[in-house]
């Protein structure tokens, strides 16, 4: 049967995360959610790669990917755009390595506003910039890198009347925290570790203000009418709160600013998405990795392809490479022992493959064309399965 609650949507479907938690985000009780339904993304067990089974370690991918424009970006821009226009903006203004591009097109559009987005000439991948150029934002390709970008937005939005929807607007945070109370949930508990992609650094910083909070509101929970469970408290009643996972941040070679300790002039990667030298959220970040005890460490270009082929053909996840780099620093870690047996980890995917075609075609073997005709296409089965 289906129940309602107070005033909001029935229980039993799911309409985003604004209406599923509002009483954990800055907003007006009253203001309509601009919403394309994000969040609730699958949290999936990975269990065919043979050293997660040997080191009996329970790793799961919350693949965000599945998103409605397919990236995590869409948690923090529901929240920064439906507050936007709870202050009367008109319109929005980001730069990006191609997934706040393309989220932040999307839900301008939805609420009837003006985007405008700035991108690195070259180095963002197809589908994201299809998806900016689709939701109709007003793109402009600069002749420089992302924190260029990031620079000249910050000033833009000092001066004229638009809305900055990079994460250093703290209601992307907000949204974005939102990741880490849904992992709990379907967790049923805390993981030991959280590994995720660390680029301009507002995810890690998101996710780690997240485990905090639900920690916290655990310490606390007296009542039934608790903003995460909804009346269902049984998670919290049972303590199983009862820990914060250690983050894990990793970062390609070549855009490794928290690695080599500075900020750097002139990151590079296969991973677009985060080729970032310039961190906005550097102190956050370094504060949630210290807090949790947990660590940086980074990977190179090969190491990041080669788990994005792994994801892709045992697990049947394609996601884009920046997002693999998590499995992949997580799988080395598992490996040396960093992370123990017995280890309960998540790794975040945090976008979809199909964003980057390029990459992905540039790696996997072309396609064998032959005439459409049954003896031709025998000889290349048989061929094949020798
Ligand atoms: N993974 C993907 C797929 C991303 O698009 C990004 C960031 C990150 C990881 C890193 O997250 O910046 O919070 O540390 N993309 C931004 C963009 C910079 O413009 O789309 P972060």
């Amino acid at each position: 049967m289906t129940s309602l609650a107070p005033d909001g949507p029935p229980r039993d479907r799911y309409t985003g995360l604004i209406d599923r938690y509002r009483d954990r985000l800055p907003l007006q009780r009253d203001t309509a959610a601009i919403s394309l339904g994000e969040g609730d993304t699958p949290l999936i067990p990975l269990s065919n790669i043979p050293i997660v089974r040997d080191r009996d370690v329970s790793l799961y991918a919350k693949y965000e990917g599945l998103n409605p424009t397919a990236s995590f970006k869409d948690r923090g821009m529901t929240v920064a755009v439906t507050k936007a226009i709870e202050d009367g903006s008109r319109a929005v203004i980001c730069a990006s390595t191609g997934n706040t591009s393309a989220s932040a097109a999307a839900y301008a559009a939805r609420a009837g506003m003006a985007a405008f987005v700035l991108i690195p000439e070259g180095k963002i991948a197809l589908g994201k910039l299809a998806q900016a150029m689709m939701h109709g934002a007003l793109v402009i390709q600069i002749k420089g890198n992302f924190d260029a970008g990031m620079a000249l937005v910050k000033k833009i939005a000092d001066e004229a009347p638009v809305t900055l929807v990079n994460s250093v607007n703290p209601y992307r945070i907000q949204g974005q925290k939102t990741a880490a109370f849904e992992i709990i949930e379907q967790l049923g508990g805390v993981p030991d570790f959280h590994c995720l992609p660390v680029g301009n650094a507002g995810n890690i910083t998101a996710h780690w203000i997240g485990y905090c909070e639900y920690s916290s509101a655990a310490g606390d929970h007296t009542t039934a009418a608790c903003a995460f469970c909804q009346g269902n408290c049984a998670l919290l009643a049972r303590k199983v709160v009862d820990h914060r996972p250690k983050m894990v941040g990793y970062q390609a070679t070549g855009a490794a600013p928290f690695l080599r300790g500075e900020l750097l002039d002139h990151p590079e990667t296969i991973a677009t998405a985060i080729r970032i030298g310039r961190p906005q959220s550097w102190e956050q970040a370094w504060s949630a990795s210290r807090e949790s005890h947990g660590w940086f460490d980074e990977l190179t270009d090969d190491e990041i392809l080669a788990a994005q082929k792994l994801l892709a053909r045992s697990e049947g996840i394609f996601c884009e490479p920046a997002s693999a780099i998590s499995v992949a620093g997580a799988l080395r870690d598992i490996e040396k022992g960093t992370i123990p047996p017995g280890s309960r980890v998540v790794c975040t995917l945090t976008g979809h493959g199909l964003k980057d075609p390029d990459t992905a075609i540039g790696q996997s073997t072309a396609p064998t064309t032959v005439e459409a005709e049954m003896a031709a296409v025998q000889r290349v089965i048989l061929e094949n399965m020798k």
